[in-house]
């Protein structure tokens, strides 16, 4: 099986029954429906690549000649150079670059199809082309991270309300906010890492599912294109798509944090603690005094894009029996779709957070109102010996005095909490003074919203110096995860490499 003379479906007399064949099947009014060619353009490079690893390791096995292999390598750099627009014919990019060879070396062109399939084929492609851009999303949430993180750093002293269920709840600082979000976004540069390392397997030889007969190499196909790994078992090799579906899930959730991060900042910027910059802001063709958060509006929406493509992949690959289906040409257009909307979508939430300016009386005052600090002086009576319950009681109580008081619009109350009213409270639960547990002075630091946000110190917490430490240690995490892309990066390239020095020996 390792003869020339055999080897390749065109070669020899069968080129002629070929032609027949392909004009047979692809004259009718399907054409346009089966055919994947103009979308293959993501995977024209990816294409080549993986048709010179192939054609140089059949060369290495004699199971076709080096002159053979060089006349094919040399005209794919041929079909290079005229690019993915010049291609015609075929019903993919796999077709029709071969037919291309054959057009230009004759029937020995054929001979590049050995010992394959466009199963095993398209699937190396999609993966060859997918884990790149899968670092490229990773490198995205990157830079967002370093957007928070610097942020956050300018940050760590300016308050601002906290929120659960919208309303507001206790003081924070912008930078714990801030740090929040680049500690969820180190989660998604990680799965998208995972996500590229397993798509990072090569099914190449796998051939249409069953194997073949010729005495192939799997390993160094994947050498020369990088892989990690060979993917084993032929039919999993050539008709899984797992791989999509993990890709896809990791942008989804990538795009549903940043869904979250742009609403707040969209909420921030109505109530004027924010201001995103004119750069990434539009106005209204109507209303000219309008500025309005649509780069943030469109990143919230981004997340729709991503779960509609997640549920594309899935709802096409579930039920499909093995091995190979037609289906699977319409799963990965799902994910390369995903991966470039949750890329522009993460770079424009960086640049909007990196623009955005903090406005700081704003948020100070907002940062104390609705009582927000009343969890602190709970906290402060049960440190005193009272039962947390009991405190509880005491402070909600005290709340309520106050929130009647404004009411009644008595003059003596906005609403806030003083530490007169807390002492009424208590009496009223304990029968004794607040005083007896705590100094009026602790009670006063626990009322005020930086003291209650600096009493905050523990490990994540939002006290300046917890999150300043945080903030070190989110850096150098950063950095560690710029040197995993680095070096996944670095080798993709000496494959590339490698790979050329290989072609270069036949050409
Ligand atoms: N273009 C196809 C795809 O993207 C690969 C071709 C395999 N075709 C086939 N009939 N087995 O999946």
């Amino acid at each position: 099986m390792t003869d020339d003379s055999t080897a390749g479906r065109d070669s020899g007399d069968n080129a002629g029954d070929a032609v027949v064949r392909r004009a047979r099947f692809s004259g009718g009014p399907a054409r346009e429906f089966l055919s994947s060619l103009a979308g293959d353009e993501r995977i024209f490079a990816a294409d080549l690549a993986v048709d010179r690893a192939h054609v140089v390791m059949l060369a290495e096995q004699d199971i076709i000649s080096d002159d053979v292999a060089g006349t094919i390598l040399g005209a794919l750099d041929d079909v290079e150079a005229a690019g993915h627009s010049a291609l015609s014919g075929g019903e993919d990019v796999h077709e029709a670059i071969e037919s291309a060879v054959i057009d230009r070396v004759g029937p020995d062109g054929g001979k590049m199809h050995t010992a394959r399939s466009r199963n095993d084929e398209v699937a190396a492609c999609i993966r060859y082309r997918l884990r790149s851009d899968l670092l490229d999303a990773a490198e995205t949430t990157l830079a967002l991270r370093e957007a928070l993180i610097e942020a956050a750093a300018e940050h760590t002293e300016t308050l601002m309300p906290g929120y659960t269920h919208l309303q507001p709840a206790q003081p924070i600082t912008v930078g714990h906010y801030l740090m929040s979000y680049a500690s969820t976004v180190a989660r998604d540069t990680a799965r998208l890492l995972d996500a590229s390392d397993r798509t990072n397997e090569s099914p190449l030889g796998g051939a249409a599912f069953a194997g073949t007969p010729f005495d192939i190499d799997r390993e160094r196909t994947a050498e020369l294109l990088g892989f990690e790994r060979v993917v084993e078992n032929s039919m999993d090799a050539s008709s899984a798509r797992d791989f999509l579906a993990e890709a896809t899930s990791a942008l989804a959730i990538h795009a549903t944090t940043l869904s979250g991060l742009a609403e707040d900042l969209i909420i921030f910027a109505n109530k004027g603690y924010l201001d995103l910059s004119d750069a990434y802001s539009s106005t209204s063709s109507i209303m000219p005094q309008k500025k309005n958060p649509d780069t943030l509006e469109l990143t919230r929406a981004v997340a729709g894009d991503a779960t509609g493509e997640l549920t594309g992949v899935l709802t096409t690959l579930k039920g499909l029996p093995r091995a190979y289906n037609r289906d699977l040409q319409r799963a990965h257009p799902h994910t390369f779709r995903a991966v470039d909307a949750v890329v522009e979508a993460s770079s424009i939430a960086a640049g909007a957070v990196a623009t955005a300016t903090w406005n700081q009386e704003v948020l100070v005052d907002e940062a104390g109102a609705g009582f927000s600090t009343a969890t602190g002086v709970a906290d402060l009576l049960a440190m005193a010996g009272l039962p947390f319950r009991t405190a509880h009681e005491v402070v909600a109580l005290a709340a309520e005095k106050a929130e009647k008081a404004k009411k009644a619009e008595t003059g003596d109350s906005d609403g806030a909490v003083s530490a007169a009213m807390l002492s009424s409270a208590a009496k009223a639960v304990l029968g004794e003074s607040l005083f007896e547990y705590v100094d009026e002075s602790a009670v006063e630091n626990a009322l005020a919203p930086a003291e209650s946000v600096a009493s905050r110190d523990s490990f994540g917490g939002p006290a300046p110096a917890a999150v300043s430490a945080s903030i070190t240690r989110a850096r150098e995490r950063v950095a560690a995860d710029g040197d995993a892309v680095d070096r996944r990066r670095a080798a993709i390239d000496a494959a590339e490499s490698t790979r050329n020095e290989e072609v270069t020996r036949y050409v």
